[in-house]
Formats: structure tokens, sequence, C-alpha cells
């Protein structure tokens, strides 16, 4: 077989589930030494082509070639063994077993019938090297941070031999550093000859790895083009095919009156912190990973103990000891962690969205009535843009995407005073991440205080009024909007 050959060819793929056409008719080729990105909106096919590949599901029609050879009856089994390896959105780890028992799962290496701990130690401990990641084998994958566990992801596929490797969204949970790993490895991976499939809604990922780049719109292949010859304004105009305008809409209310106020909170990591935040205002925090700005919000919202300190809503002292004692007084904290927000994926939409909010939906009879709740969830879906045939879909079939405006959708409804946004637009295309800027306004309109924690600067200074800066656990600076600019942000976050 020929080097100038494609290693994978999809020719004429479609994928249909009831009501939705996945995938329409899809052809696209992969070759060795290229790193090859798929972009588009949330439920634009990705994740399904990328499933198709790996075998996970079966296209309706279409074929696949793979070094030159038509692909029959794949599944993930053979797919893995030809050297086919994806990972995943969802991380698929073991958290109870160590780093090497999930390296090695499934075929591990035995002696006298037990496993051989050593074995599999020292081996994962090369991989480990090979990817330049410093984690000890033996550690649980509980104990790693979300990042370490998609290094440990990925050590796992490339522990085999691998000839396509196909990363969907693995950057989405990675901090500034382990996403200097990932680059590195991508690179290196490269340079091994591998074909790399990169999926990523991060547009200057794709201009910082990526040798081509495919664009998918609603099912449909719309065209590949090499990097060098594009720019983000052209791909972000293939993916939604509008005129879309990547500035932040305007908020059009004034500073209310204080909401909360925190008054010199400790915990194990954080230390003396103090702030308010006032209605009709979006308070943003900043900081490098690590500086204590989730902390902060899991301490206010009841989520970690407190050592000492004061939370007041309204001037009068709150006493916060879990989360629902929180929700009561109106804090409401939607988690970077979307795993953790207890989505009920056998569940539909409209049971996710209104779960928490259907008894509100009671008349003077103490009757929900069905016509206003189905109102209420589908007025949800609309301002989210949530991709579905309807309401009822399950919400395990949404793409990954979706599912997190699901979560949005939810939160949004609840009454609270005060609300939390801890990195709300990872994993949310271009187009989307607007709505959820507009909603977010829509809240501060209402006389809510938004507080908005992101790691994306643009974001912050575009969707902040005022930022609050941490480093190790403290707060060391506060900025208005007009005092904000990136490198302030930077200087105080770095602890200068
Ligand atoms: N098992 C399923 N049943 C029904 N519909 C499905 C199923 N799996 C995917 N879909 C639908 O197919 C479409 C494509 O989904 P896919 O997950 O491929 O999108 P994606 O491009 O990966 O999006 P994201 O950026 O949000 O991850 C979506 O409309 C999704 O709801
Ligand atoms: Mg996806």
């Amino acid at each position: 077989m020929r080097m100038d050959q494609p290693i994978l060819e999809l020719r004429s793929i479609t994928k249909k589930y009831p009501g939705v056409v996945a995938l329409d008719d899809v052809s696209l080729s992969f070759y060795r030494g290229e790193v090859h990105a798929i972009v588009g909106e949330n439920g634009a096919g990705k994740s399904t082509f990328i499933k198709v590949i790996t075998g996970a599901i079966q296209p309706t029609k279409g074929e696949i070639w793979f070094e030159g050879k038509k692909l029959e009856n794949n599944n993930p089994q053979k797919a893995l063994e030809m050297g086919i390896s994806a990972i995943y959105q969802e991380l698929n780890l073991l958290k109870d077993l160590t780093v090497a028992e999930n390296i090695f799962y499934n075929r591990y290496i035995y002696k006298h019938g037990l496993i051989d701990y050593r074995a599999i130690e020292e081996e994962s401990h090369k991989v480990l090297e090979r990817l330049g990641v410093k984690i000890d084998p033996k550690t649980l994958v509980k104990n790693l941070s979300v990042g370490y566990q998609q290094l440990v992801e990925i050590a796992k596929s490339l522990s085999r031999t691998v000839k396509v490797l196909i990363l969907d969204e693995p950057s989405a949970p990675l901090t500034n550093n382990e996403l200097k790993y990932l680059f590195d490895i991508v690179e290196a991976m490269r340079k091994e000859n591998m074909a790399i499939i990169y999926i990523s809604h991060r547009l200057e990922e794709v201009f910082r790895l990526c040798d081509k780049v495919s664009v998918f719109r609603d099912g449909h292949y719309i065209q590949t083009m090499h990097v060098k010859d594009t720019n983000k304004t052209e791909l972000i105009r293939l993916m939604v095919n509008r005129e879309l305008n990547e500035s932040f809409p305007a908020l059009h209310t004034s500073r209310g009156e204080k909401v909360l106020e925190v008054k010199n909170l400790s915990t194990s990591l954080l230390k003396d912190i103090s702030f308010s935040a006032y209605r009709g205002e979006r308070l943003g925090f900043a900081g490098l990973v690590g500086a204590g700005r989730t902390e902060t919000a899991r301490a206010v919202f009841g989520a970690d103990k407190i050592k000492s300190g004061e939370i007041l809503i309204d001037g009068k002292r709150m006493k916060i000891d879990s989360p629902s004692d929180a929700i009561k007084c109106g804090i409401v904290y939607l988690s970077e962690d979307r795993k953790q927000l207890g989505l009920f994926l056998n569940m539909s939409i409209a049971d996710n969205i209104l779960f928490s909010y259907l008894p509100k939906l009671r008349n003077k009879f103490g009757i929900i009535s069905k016509g206003k709740a189905s109102s209420v969830c589908d007025a949800q879906i609309q301002n989210l843009a949530i991709k579905t045939p309807s309401a009822q879909q399950l919400v395990r079939n949404l793409s990954g995407g979706n599912q997190q405006k699901v979560v949005l959708a939810k939160w949004m409804l609840m009454n609270c005073d005060v609300i939390f946004f801890d990195e709300p637009t990872r994993g949310i295309d271009v187009g989307a991440k607007q709505e959820i800027y507009k909603l977010m306004n829509q809240l501060a309109e209402e006389g809510k205080a938004v507080v908005m924690i992101s790691s994306e600067m643009q974001e912050l200074l575009g969707m902040s009024d005022r930022i609050i800066v941490m480093h190790e656990g403290k707060i060391v600076g506060e900025l208005s909007h007009e005092q904000a600019t990136q490198e302030e942000v930077l200087r105080l976050a770095s602890g200068v």
C-alpha cells in the first residue's frame, strides 16, 4: 500500500435515528502523519461519525475502508485490534482501580494465576514516560484531577499499537498546564506517523495543532481545508451558516443592591475570602487553575466544609451546611463537572428540566397543568437552542454539548438570587455560547447576581462588570470592567 493512500476512508456514511439524521452521506479520508480536525456545532454529528469508525455504532448505510481494504462487520474489539483507538467525550476509567490497573484493564499480565503488578506497573510507567506525564502507576484514578484522568485515558489507548488515534474533545476538561501535555502528545504521535482525528470546539487549538480541518453541519459534510488556507471567521461561517457576531451582548441594567456578602471565609484551601455580589451585576472570578475559584463557589454553596467565616444574604447571616441549605437561601451553583450534576440520562429532556421545578407549577387546587409544564420546558429548549426532535427525547441520546445545555436549562429555572456559573461554555459551540451569554444577561436584568468562573480570558473580560482575581487560595485583586485587561488579570493571577 502506498504512503499517499489514505489509511482510513469513509464512503457515503449515513446514520439515522428516529426523527434525526445524525449523518447524511458523509465521505472523508484520513492520512498518516496528519492531524485532522473535525469541527461543527453541538449535534452536528461529530461524535456519531467517530462511533461509526470505532464500530461502537453501525451506520445505516455506507462503507469503511482501512489500509486499502473494505472493513466488514466492524465492532469496537476489531477496530481496536486493527489499531483504531478513540478517546470519547465521556471518560471510561474505573475510578477505584489504580492507573496501571486501568491501563491494562481486560488484558492483564498474569504470573502464577495472579495479576503481575510489577509487570503492569513497569509497562504503565513506560507508556506514561513516553507521554512525558509524571503520574505514579500505583495511584488510584479517583485521586487524580479530571485532567490527569484524561491523560491516563490517552496512555491506556497508546499502550497498544495505534495507527489511528481519535480524540473527541480531549481538551474540554484540561487545565492550561495539562493542555500543554496534550499538545506535546499529539505532536509526538504525528511524528510517529499516526493519523490523528481531533474534535474540538476551541478553534485556537485547530490552528495550533492541526494540518487539515473538516466542517460538519447538521449531519452534513461541508468541506475540508488545509488549516493554513483558512481562518477563524471562515470556519465559524461554515459551521453556523449565518453571520455570527463574536462580540459579547451588552447588559441593559445597572448594579442594584448587595445581595450576597461573604466575610472572612476559610476552608482547608481558602484563606480569608471576602467579597460581595450585587443584583443586576455580573461578577467574574479570574485565576489560574488551583487558585481556589471553584473552591470558593463550592464553599458558599455548602458543598465543602467551611472552617470559619460568614455568608450573608440581603444582610442576614445564613447557616449553610449543605447544597440544599444554599438552594433554600437562593444560591445556585452550576458545577464545572457536569457529570456530578445529576442528569438523569435515562429520563427525557422534559423530566430533567422540570425535575425540581414541577412543584412550583401547582395551581391553587394543587394541580399541575400538563400544558403549562410543557410550555415552560419548550421555552427552555428554545432559549438554549437544544437540538432535539422533541422534549420527550432521552437525555442519553443527545450530543455532549446538548446534554450540558439541559443542565443549564434545569438550573436556570430555579428561583434564586445568586447564581454561580463555573466554566459555563466548556464544550459548547460558538453559536450556543452567545445564547448562554444572553441568558446570563437576562438573569442579571431580572435582578439576580450572576457570578462567573471562567478560564477563557475573552469571555471573562467581555462578560464581567467586575472581576475578582484569585491566587493560591486568596483574593489578590479586584478590577472594574474598565480597569480589566488581559495583562492586568494575568499579572494579578500569577501572584506578581
Ligand atoms: N442514540 C441516539 N438516538 C437518537 N439520536 C441520537 C443518538 N445519538 C446521537 N443522536 C443525535 O444525533 C445528532 C448528532 O449527535 P452527535 O453526538 O454526533 O453530535 P456532536 O457533533 O458530537 O455534538 P457535540 O459538539 O455537542 O458533542 C444529535 O442531534 C443527537 O441528538
Ligand atoms: Mg460530541
